[in-house]
């Protein structure tokens, strides 16, 4: 979709990039400040995830805009060595390396939706969804905007 922000996770700088995005995109969609940080804060876990844990990967991010809410998706792949046992993983304190396995749990307190697919050896997809309900009267200003762009027939 011509909408989607993709950025390759290579680097510490690639995580830099990717929070700066979720930022800006959840900005544009209408979030607060405070929200978009804690957008921000879940795409910084899972891209240091993606560094740490698999080296390299992509995130993906998306608005979704429908009547009365809109929000971001957001996917971040792998083809890294996945993840053995995933209900573990999101518990608090699970942690296989050197970390402190509070970077998933946190992630998914953070945003509305998250999933983990995850095959040992072949990689995992984080996907995660923030919601942000849309007022009256938003929703009626944006009427008018479209009835002024599109006066129809
Ligand atoms: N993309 C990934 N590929 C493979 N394993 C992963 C991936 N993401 C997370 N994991 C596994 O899930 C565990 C929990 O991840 P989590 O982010 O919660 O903790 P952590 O990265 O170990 O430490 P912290 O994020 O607190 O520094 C990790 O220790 C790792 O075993
Ligand atoms: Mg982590």
């Amino acid at each position: 979709m011509g909408d989607d922000i993709i950025v390759s996770i290579h680097s510490d700088q690639d995580m830099v990039v990717a929070r700066a995005q979720s930022r800006s995109l959840a900005d544009s969609l209408g979030f607060s400040r405070t929200e978009a940080t804690l957008i921000a804060t879940a795409v910084s876990e899972i891209a240091r995830n993606i560094l740490m844990h698999a080296g390299r990967g992509e995130i993906s991010m998306r608005p979704l805009r429908e009547d009365v809410r809109c929000g971001l998706i957001v996917v971040a792949q792998d083809s890294g060595p996945g993840i053995r046992d995933v209900s573990r993983a999101v518990e608090s304190g699970f942690a296989s390396t050197g970390g402190l396995g509070l970077g998933l749990p946190g992630a998914r307190r953070l945003m509305d939706e998250f999933e983990i697919e995850s095959e040992p050896s072949e990689g995992t997809t984080v996907t995660m969804t923030k919601w942000r309900m849309r007022d009256d009267l938003e929703r009626l200003r944006e009427r008018r905007l479209r009835r002024v762009v599109d006066p129809g027939p």
